[in-house]
């Protein structure tokens, strides 16, 4: 109830009504955590081709207050924020890069005082960091949480300082019931962009966003870029779920599913071992890795999956296949020789 009182204050204080009542019910939307489609943001008819590069920006509250909140914070103020999720989905689904926008002047950690300076700010912030080598991009995501019935200043200050008017953008937010307001057009318009249609969420409904977030990528022509196939490595009692990519080298080593491999761990950050079969497939070669994931090593013919120490460089080429999608941190504790079964779903 206080929340509601707030945002009306907020809406009313933004469009100068007098009424809170008649204002919620013409705002209030009747399909939640559905796509918003509107006369400036039509379907996109044509799809778009699958190797463009995709950049996925976005503001959370959460992440930009002066002390880190944690998850037993009250609701919109915990980690991860609404937006954020939103944001990792987008991301499983396009492999795009995440940019997380971040102001150098933190927001209170406080509910009403953010509303209030929200408010009362008059110029946009300035934020920590623009994002490196622009030019890759050809579609920008831009997430952010309805502010007052629009974005928050961040998302101006991000689109005066990142020239993002030659990409395709489409934006994305979650709300507390209202809508995402005049927000899209403002996107539209400070870019200079073409824009897509957006996709609004409520931010209670964000945790289970994930295949609204699917749908409406792919009705707007977005392609799945990495057609994940998912997988699971069984190793004895633990089950790790991961996906190989739509990658030569991958699709090769899923052709070879299901196998059981005997890997031994190394310098406590991998397990590896040999594959049954072998792949002649070529893919991008590195010397670096992440936690979590799942490489193929060409000069051993051998299978790796990596859980720390991804600050190390490698002595030897390694072509990454997939990831880890649960908590690879459970190989910390295993043996120093395992037997893993990897097999698709
Ligand atoms: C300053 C401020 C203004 C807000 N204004 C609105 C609003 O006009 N309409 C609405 O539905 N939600 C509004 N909200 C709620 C947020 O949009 C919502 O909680 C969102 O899911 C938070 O996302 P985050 O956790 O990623 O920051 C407002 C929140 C704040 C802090």
């Amino acid at each position: 109830m206080k929340k509601l009182i707030l945002f009306c204050i907020v809406i009313l204080s933004f469009l100068g009504l007098s009424s809170c009542k008649s204002t919620l019910e013409e705002e209030k939307p009747t399909e939640e955590n559905t796509p918003i489609e509107n006369e400036e943001n039509p379907k996109q008819e044509t799809p778009i081709s699958s190797n463009k590069k995709v950049l996925i920006a976005y503001f959370s509250l959460a992440e930009n207050m002066v002390n880190e909140v944690d998850a037993e914070a009250s609701a919109s103020m915990s980690l991860p924020g609404d937006v954020t999720r939103l944001a990792y989905y987008i991301q499983k689904y396009t492999d795009g890069d995440i940019f997380s926008i971040h102001t150098i002047k933190k927001y209170p950690n406080d509910f009403q005082a953010v509303v209030d300076e929200n408010h009362s700010e008059t110029i946009n912030p300035k934020l920590e960091k623009k994002v490196e080598n622009l030019d890759q991009y050809d579609q920008v995501f831009i997430g952010y949480p309805v502010w007052a019935t629009n974005v928050p200043r961040a998302i101006r200050t991000f689109l005066e300082e990142n020239d993002i008017s030659n990409k395709t953008v489409i934006p994305f937010c979650s709300h507390d019931g209202y809508g995402a307001g005049s927000s899209y057009s403002t996107i539209k318009s400070l870019s200079k962009a073409n824009t897509l249609e957006g996709f609004a969420s409520l931010g209670t409904q964000t945790s289970s966003a994930e295949n609204s977030i699917n749908e409406w990528l792919e009705k707007i022509g977005i392609k799945n870029v990495t057609s994940k196939v998912a997988i699971e490595l069984v190793i004895g009692d633990v089950i790790l779920q991961a996906y190989l990519n739509d990658t030569a080298v991958a699709k090769e080593f899923l052709k070879l599913l299901p196998q059981t491999m005997q890997l031994s761990r190394y310098a406590d950050r991998e397990y590896y071992g040999a594959i049954n079969g072998s792949i002649s497939a070529e893919g991008e070669r590195k010397r670096q890795f992440t936690k979590g994931e799942i490489s193929y090593c060409p000069a051993n013919n051998t299978f790796a999956i990596w859980f720390d120490k991804e600050e190390q460089t490698l002595g030897m080429d390694i072509i990454k296949i997939g990831e880890i999608t649960s908590d690879y941190r459970v190989l910390e504790a295993l043996n120093s020789s395992i037997e893993v079964t990897a097999r698709t779903l």
